[in-house]
């Protein structure tokens, strides 16, 4: 815990470092009150790629824009953490209420359409990354397969399962579409986990579709697949399965652990790449971020607040800082813009200069969140380091918010985002109403909402005098001292 703090100091002082005093944030709304309108405005506008007019039901477009670029499509991966954001919303809707019935039939008709996605003849079989919105398979050339794919929407399914039995759910309704316990299934949630537990060995694209290796997301996502599935085969009585699922899950554990490189000190994304691009000479990818936030309801090895993600974090954080223009203007209340990696050329068109993106910028204020709360979740806290755990738990909270300031100063007023942003001129650039960047703004929210409702009970529990930010003080705090 205490080397997460010294790591935690540091993440928080590397961006400083280049930041300069101008503050440009439309001085009449405070974070809190954008976040408020952002996050409605992200709701409704993903729903809106749920089954838009024209579309099959089940489908969930990656974005409305049908040319300059042509993301009309369905595609595995960002259907999956689209619905995972739904299959949340279900779970906090009150059960009956109109809202869960609402989320439930989205559900079932995500599964549907998923299972008649799984019966499709492919040109890569089930690590097909993408779909027209009729329901066919795209055959045009791709950078396929790519088996993350199938692992999260497993993930988001057994989820779903899971909450819907908890619910009072029909385990008939269960059995006839998510999972059967037959060998071979007939159903969508076995039918990934089969396919996940005896795939997890093969190379494929990653993430962000243009490099062929074993990489960090992928395995960690179909960790956590099989993970989650070998419980929830367990409460299906498919006890053979179950054990199968753990074994596999348990190889891949072992084998997540060989990203790590203590002499880089950041997470390789990617391990013994055989095609795709030749330039990611670093390896150091936010997608190993999203890996960790992707798993983070399962025991996986790495968690958004180990020590490996924060220094990965860290790095990718101070490499990006420099690289983007629109970073000059950081300060201490506004922290640098993410992109995915820093070789980046995808400009979301075609090829010139990668940007940073929404969905990774949140995806590191997402990450700080989840940290305050875990630090304030640590129970072996002796009584002396509180004050300080708490002072620290606010800073990284408080750097969290800094990374939404960015996306923030670079939302217009409407609230639309799009995939990325220009580097030069801060301006929306890329796919319009991408739906992941919806969800990364709406899951960013709920982790900050948890960190902060922790703060809250702290102060309540323990009056004790929290300073302002004043980041020239952290370095004084106790706890860095214990280090040193
Ligand atoms: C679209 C992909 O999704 C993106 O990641 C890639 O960089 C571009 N195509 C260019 O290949
Ligand atoms: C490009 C991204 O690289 C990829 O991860 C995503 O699936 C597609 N765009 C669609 O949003």
């Amino acid at each position: 815990m205490q080397t997460i703090a010294v790591c935690l100091l540091t993440f928080v002082f590397i961006w400083t470092a280049f930041a300069s005093s101008s503050e440009n944030l439309k001085p009449h709304h405070t974070l809190d009150e954008w976040l408020d309108r952002q996050y409605a405005f992200s709701v409704d506008h993903l729903l809106d790629n749920v089954h838009p007019v024209g579309t099959s039901a089940g489908v969930v477009i990656a974005s409305p824009s049908q040319s300059h670029p042509d993301y009309y499509y369905h595609w595995v991966r960002d259907s999956a953490l689209v619905m995972s954001v739904v299959e949340r919303l279900y779970e906090r809707a009150s059960p009956g209420s109109p809202e869960s019935k609402r989320y439930e039939h989205l559900l079932w008709n995500y599964a549907t359409f998923s299972r008649m996605n799984q019966l499709q003849k492919t040109k890569s079989g089930f690590g097909e990354p993408k779909f027209h919105v009729n329901g066919s398979p795209f055959n045009g050339n791709w950078g396929r397969p790519q088996n993350d794919g199938p692992a999260l929407r497993a993930s988001t399914l057994i989820r779903f399962a899971n909450a819907y039995l908890d619910r009072g759910g029909s385990i008939e309704a269960v059995k006839k579409l998510l999972y059967d316990s037959r060998y071979p299934t007939q159903t969508v949630i076995k039918a990934d986990l089969e396919f996940t537990s005896s795939a997890w060995r093969d190379k494929c694209f990653d993430l962000w579709e243009e490099v062929y290796g074993h990489h960090f997301y992928t395995r960690m996502v179909q960790y956590a697949a099989l993970q989650s599935g070998a419980q929830f085969a367990k409460r299906m009585k498919d006890v053979g399965a179950a054990d199968w699922y753990k074994l596999q899950s348990m190889k891949l554990k072992q084998i997540v652990t060989t990203h790590w490189d203590p002499v880089s000190g950041y997470m390789q994304e990617t391990l013994d790449q055989s095609g795709g691009l030749p330039d990611k000479i670093l390896n150091l990818d936010t997608a190993t971020i999203l890996a960790a936030l992707h798993t983070v309801d399962q025991t996986s090895p790495y968690r958004p607040f180990s020590q490996e993600i924060l220094l990965t974090a860290q790095e990718l954080v101070s490499r990006m800082a420099p690289l983007y223009p629109i970073n000059g203007n950081s300060n201490l209340t506004l922290a640098p813009a993410i992109g995915r990696y820093c070789e980046d050329t995808y400009d979301g068109y075609g090829r010139s200069e990668g940007n940073p993106w929404i969905l990774t910028t949140a995806a590191i204020a997402e990450t700080l969140y989840h940290t305050a709360s875990h630090l304030l979740e640590d129970t072996t806290i002796p009584s002396s380091l509180k004050h300080s755990y708490l002072h620290l738990a606010q800073n990284v909270t408080d750097t969290g918010d800094h990374f939404l300031n960015r996306v923030r100063l670079h939302t217009p007023t409407s609230g639309s985002l799009s995939e990325q942003v220009n580097k030069n001129t801060g301006f929306m650039q890329g796919a319009p109403h991408l739906t992941w960047s919806y969800a990364s703004i709406i899951t960013a929210t709920w982790a900050r909402e948890k960190a902060l409702r922790k703060l809250k009970e702290w102060k309540d529990d323990r009056p004790v005098d929290v300073p302002a930010q004043h980041y020239d003080r952290v370095f004084q705090i106790p706890i860095f001292r214990v280090q040193v």
